[in-house]
């Protein structure tokens, strides 16, 4: 819900101030009622607004991936004063929400978008839209361990679903290796607690696959805004509400 002036300017009808005019002068009429009261709540996704008779346009869909830095809040605002992820989106004037989260730890592919059905339809619990992360950790796991994880483990809150699993990196000198992992849930802190139960910590965590978007090519700190066929093909994944065999 947003105050009716700010969703008009937003909409490009005219200055926040104009705006208010407007309301007063009984231009505006919300759900076919005139509003004039100053002030007054409205959700644009749902409520129809005109001015002067004619329906406001809407707020024009963006879609957007950031190349998170660690150390960085998946939210619009921290309290305590942290970064958040619209610090890094600089120009983007529309108010967009991350598809899904990031732990503040975790780096890597961030979708932002303020197209609601999209973000749900993407995070929605019964799509299976794959996201593949590196996952670098202590040790080098036993194959047997990786066989665990690829087949589903039981964590505290179920058995997480089937992933696929495979050695990216092994640094034998550090004693860490880095294992590609892909799952199609998005449960919190899932990867590291998946690690944690076979007995190696995390120690960087970073996601570079979402569906058919990739990571690469992304400095640290930037977005881009996604294609066309980006999109496309993020929903097509996503409205495919079978379960995923590996
Ligand atoms: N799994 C995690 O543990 N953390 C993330 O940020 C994403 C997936």
């Amino acid at each position: 819900m947003e105050r009716l002036q700010k969703i008009l300017a937003q909409a490009g009808v005219a200055s926040r101030r104009k705006c208010e005019e407007l309301i007063l002068s009984g231009a505006v009429e919300v759900n076919g009622e005139q509003v004039t009261a100053m002030g007054t709540k409205v959700n644009p996704n749902v409520d129809v607004i005109t001015v002067n008779g004619r329906p406001i346009r809407s707020e024009k869909k963006i879609y957007v991936m950031l190349h998170k830095p660690k150390g960085v809040i998946t939210s619009a605002k921290d309290p305590q004063g942290r970064k958040v992820v619209s610090d890094f989106l600089p120009g983007i004037k529309e108010r967009v929400y991350p598809v899904g989260r990031l732990d503040y730890d975790t780096e890597g592919l961030l979708l932002l978008t303020n197209d609601g059905e999209f973000a749900n339809l993407l995070t929605h619990p019964s799509h299976h839209v794959p996201k593949t992360y590196y996952a670098t950790v202590k040790g080098v796991p036993h194959g047997s361990l990786l066989e665990k994880l690829q087949r589903g483990i039981e964590l505290e809150d179920g058995m997480t679903a089937p992933a696929s699993v495979e050695y990216q990196d092994v640094k034998m000198e550090n004693n860490e290796s880095t294992i590609a992992i892909t799952i199609h849930e998005g449960r919190n802190r899932q990867v590291r607690r998946m690690f944690e139960a076979i007995g190696h910590k995390v120690i960087r965590l970073k996601r570079v696959r979402f569906g058919e978007v990739i990571l690469e090519g992304l400095p640290r700190g930037k977005f881009r805004h996604l294609t066309e066929s980006e999109i496309k093909k993020l929903v097509n994944e996503a409205s495919k509400t079978h379960k995923v065999h590996n």
